[in-house]
């Protein structure tokens, strides 16, 4: 299935009458998000499109071909905004979009091993090129901190079934294959209305990735490096990744304490409750009912 951007139309929306010369795209996938902003923006003159997954840049190249030279793309972790910024002795960026999780290629390529619905190497490296993989966390952690993984990245209530279980399984032996790790999940945990092996996929997609240390020290960095009037979004997939973007944001938003003369802080916080799909984009697109959109505006200081 080819990868339908997720709130494209509220994401454009989120950047109107900003004049942007840089933007930043943390997520560039097939470049959905980007060609939509690159039209609706003809004033872009840096386009910095990045990903972890060299995959993605094979799709999103051809797509966003039309733009020529306005755009770059950088293979890499979008927490490492800086040193690209940096390396290309940019100062300050007017835009920033994380759409962050998994896209519907890495989905369907069985062998990336992201889902449970296809036979694949337990996998899960969004960049393969190095990195511990869903194998070997699944073969070697101990069974108190996978119950902990599955637990806090999953919200799996049945995290000590689940590590038990992977645990007694792989003293036989090592559970290799997304299928085998499906199966076993499938014939010990309660089934509820998704499949028993969900909330187990995605801790463990979680951890291989480092999805929330990425995206703490990427907003960090996108806050550091915006410009006065730029404007950062994020789309995020799941309550753990919505809660780090809200209480990120509040932190740094513009307030002026009491008793104090000096204001702190550097955002206005555009949208004081997430930004979720309409019933007809939910209907089209399933990915994007959990989306959540959130959007700041950087103002007063630069620090
Ligand atoms: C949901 S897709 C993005 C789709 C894109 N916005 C579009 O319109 O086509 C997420 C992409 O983010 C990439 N990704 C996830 N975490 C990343 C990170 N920390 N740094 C760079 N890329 C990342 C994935 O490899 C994937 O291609």
């Amino acid at each position: 299935m080819s990868h339908i951007a997720v709130l494209e139309t509220e994401v454009v929306r989120a950047f109107e009458g900003v004049a942007i010369a840089t933007f930043f795209d943390g997520t560039v996938g097939a470049g959905g998000h980007a060609s939509a902003i690159l039209t609706a923006h003809p004033e872009i003159e840096r386009y910095l499109a990045c990903d972890r997954d060299p995959r993605a840049h094979l799709l999103a190249k051809k797509r966003l071909e039309p733009w020529g030279e306005k755009v770059e793309f950088i293979r890499g972790s979008y927490s490492s905004l800086e040193h690209f910024l940096d390396e290309r002795k940019i100062a300050r960026i007017d835009g920033f979009l994380i759409d962050i999780g998994v896209s519907s290629m890495q989905l369907d390529e069985a062998e990336r091993g992201f889902s449970f619905r296809f036979e694949g190497p337990l996998d899960m490296r969004m960049d393969p090129s190095g990195g511990v993989t869903a194998e070997s966390i699944v073969n070697s952690y101990p069974e108190k901190e996978l119950e902990q993984i599955f637990r806090e990245y999953g919200e799996e209530w049945q995290a000590r079934k689940a590590a038990q279980a992977i645990v007694s399984a792989r003293k036989k032996r090592p559970l290799r294959t997304t299928a085998e790790l499906a199966k076993l999940l499938e014939s010990v945990l309660h089934r509820g209305k998704i499949h028993p092996a969900t909330k187990v996929f995605q801790a463990l997609r979680i951890v291989v990735n480092d999805e929330l240390g990425e995206l703490e020290r990427g907003l960090d960095a996108a806050i550091r490096r915006l410009s006065n009037g730029g404007r950062l979004a994020v789309i995020s997939f799941h309550s753990l990744e919505d809660r780090i973007v809200k209480h990120r944001l509040k932190d740094q938003e513009y307030r002026m304490p009491k008793r104090s003369r000096e204001a702190v802080g550097c955002l206005k916080i555009l949208t004081k409750k997430p930004i979720e799909a309409s019933i007809e984009e939910s209907r089209k697109n399933p990915r994007s009912r959990s989306a959540k959109l959130r959007i700041a505006e950087k103002v007063g200081r630069e620090s």
